[in-house]
């Protein structure tokens, strides 16, 4: 696999995200909250696959202990930028000296684990470092909606820069190849291949049943009382360690 979120494609992430509404998944994160009984008792928040830690900027503002882990020493220093406490590694092979009352992991970072072997480390590794009871909420590619909408490419131009997506479908291994080409002004390239794994929602039950999760939901973004259907690409599950 190439080199994916290199220093000058991360340098670019946030404003490649700037319309996406961080604000509103943090008030959806902390609905889902509610649903715990300990609500009250959630003041830690680990998230894997930080990215540039934007989740965890707004997170902390509202009050919150926040703590991210990322793969890519770049989101890691943008988020350290931002005044956060993160590190960077792979997070199935972190040691960690605290428990959390919570794990979140949005924009689909689980969806980059592409291999069952390592989804289920990462999967026992959230497990061992939360409290019981706790939630961990992770958001995921849709695999009915994947396979009906099918990835297209997409072209768009921002300010600095164009980013060209260019999607290839691998149905044999539940992946997704996103061939990714940002252009920026000054007409240097950016290139890196992103391989998405999408899921099926029973599929991601199982995993969690099997690790010793209580799955409360999968639900759309947005939506925690709806079910998901081939008309949600990017939907979260919820669950609860027992
Ligand atoms: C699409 S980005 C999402 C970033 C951030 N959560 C957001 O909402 O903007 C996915 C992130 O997951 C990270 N990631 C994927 N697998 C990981 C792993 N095994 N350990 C740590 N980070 C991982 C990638 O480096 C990347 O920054």
């Amino acid at each position: 696999m190439s080199e994916i979120y290199t220093e000058e494609y991360t340098r670019l992430y946030d404003s490649m995200y700037k319309e996406k509404n961080y604000e509103k998944e943090c008030d959806f994160i902390e609905e889902i909250f509610k649903w715990f009984i300990n609500n009250k008792m959630i003041r830690s928040i680990l998230d894997f696959g930080c990215g540039t830690g934007t989740h965890l900027a707004i997170l902390k503002k509202r009050g919150y202990q926040v703590f991210g882990v990322d793969q890519s020493e770049f989101m890691v220093l943008e988020a350290k930028k931002k005044g956060l406490n993160v590190r960077v590694g792979d997070f199935s092979k972190m040691k960690f000296n605290q428990l959390f009352d919570s794990c979140i992991s949005m924009f689909d970072a689980m969806s980059y684990v592409v291999s069952i072997s390592e989804l289920y480390e990462v999967m026992f590794k959230v497990k061992s470092i939360l409290q019981k009871g706790s939630p961990f909420i992770f958001q995921f590619w849709n695999g009915p909606a994947v396979l009906s909408q099918k990835p297209e490419f997409r072209k768009t131009e921002f300010k600095d820069f164009v980013k060209i997506v260019s999607p290839h479908l691998r149905p044999e291994k539940n992946l997704c190849d996103v061939h990714t080409t940002v252009i920026k002004n000054d007409g240097t390239k950016i290139e890196e291949v992103h391989s998405v794994r999408y899921f099926f929602p029973d599929e991601i039950k199982k995993y969690l049943t099997d690790i010793g999760f209580g799955c409360e939901a999968i639900c759309p973004l947005f939506k925690p009382y709806d079910s998901t259907s081939e008309k949600h690409w990017s939907v979260v599950a919820i669950a609860k360690t027992i």
